[in-house]
């Protein structure tokens, strides 16, 4: 059955686990040990894919044996990457019905049952005790979500005193809408951009302090860039998270995502931010 929430339609669809797997073995022989590492490339479903992972983790500084929350988790690549790389606990929250499915089937696939969890959920109404993480992120999310204010005091609620929380979000740019379909959403109907000054200001009014907020813009089009010129070269590039999740939109969304970031329409924005101690 179709998911009621438009946003978890626009992202869901069936067997995505097993075309993650099936894209994993076709590159790596069908008795490769299917890795945290070795799936990056295949389950990190933002811009800059596991190299804005590991920046956004350089940032929140996770440390062996914390309690860390990430928000709209999607097929559980990032909560894996940083479970994996620091020793910690992640707790993955999700809209997406099919990618709650399937992030607990690759976790499963990867031995991380035991340090992720996945909860169906939705991040403005967080199934999370109050207080239960040290921190939290959420990566190329808040660019679905109306009520940027909800989103923030949920997060800010599933925090310690002093807790962290990183982030990454594409913002709205000077020059207007993006140019639809992207792979956030297929219409403005489920894409909700604030400015990169909107967005520190809900961020304050919620009750976080700033602790580091930059533009990211520029090296997000370096990549974007790239791939371009390789798709337009048509050398034949291995699939990506996004070729998977969106199948044949994607390179239609892939390419106006890049146009919108060009023109001005969107901007890239990483931050850290903590609750007060
Ligand atoms: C572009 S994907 C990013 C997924 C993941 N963070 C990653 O980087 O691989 C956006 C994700 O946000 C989730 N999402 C959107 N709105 C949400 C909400 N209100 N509550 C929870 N998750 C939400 C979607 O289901 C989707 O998984």
């Amino acid at each position: 059955m179709a998911a009621a929430n438009p946003v978890a339609r626009h992202y869901g669809s069936a067997r995505i686990a097993e075309r993650v797997l099936a894209a994993f073995h076709r590159q790596h022989g069908a008795d490769a040990a299917v890795t945290v590492e070795g799936l990056a490339p295949l389950d990190q479903f933002h811009g800059r894919g596991v190299l804005a992972t590991t920046e956004l983790a350089a940032l929140l500084r996770p440390r062996a044996g914390e309690r860390l929350l990430d928000i709209g988790s999607g097929i559980g690549g990032p909560a894996r990457w940083i479970a994996f790389k620091f020793a910690c606990r992640v707790t993955g929250v999700d809209l997406t019905p099919e990618f709650c499915a399937a992030a607990r089937a690759l976790n499963a696939a990867t031995g991380m049952t035991e340090q992720v969890t996945i909860i169906e959920g939705s991040a403005l109404a967080l199934p999370v005790p109050d207080s239960a993480f040290d921190a939290a992120y959420s990566q190329n999310v808040i660019m679905n979500i109306a009520d940027k204010q909800l989103f923030y005091r949920e997060a800010w609620r599933a925090l310690r005193p002093g807790g962290r929380l990183a982030l990454s979000n594409v913002c709205a740019g000077p020059e207007g809408e993006p140019y639809f379909p992207v792979p956030w959403a297929a219409t403005g109907d489920t894409s909700f951009l604030a400015t990169p000054q909107e967005m520190r200001a809900d961020l304050v009014a919620a009750g976080f302090e700033i602790a580091d907020f930059r533009d990211t813009t520029a090296a997000l089009l370096q990549i974007q860039r790239q791939s371009r010129e390789r798709l337009q070269s048509g050398e034949q590039l291995p699939p990506v998270a996004a070729d998977i999740i969106l199948g044949t939109r994607a390179r239609e969304m892939q390419i106006n995502s890049l146009r919108s970031t060009e023109d001005a329409r969107t901007t890239s924005v990483e931050a850290l931010v903590r609750k007060p101690a």
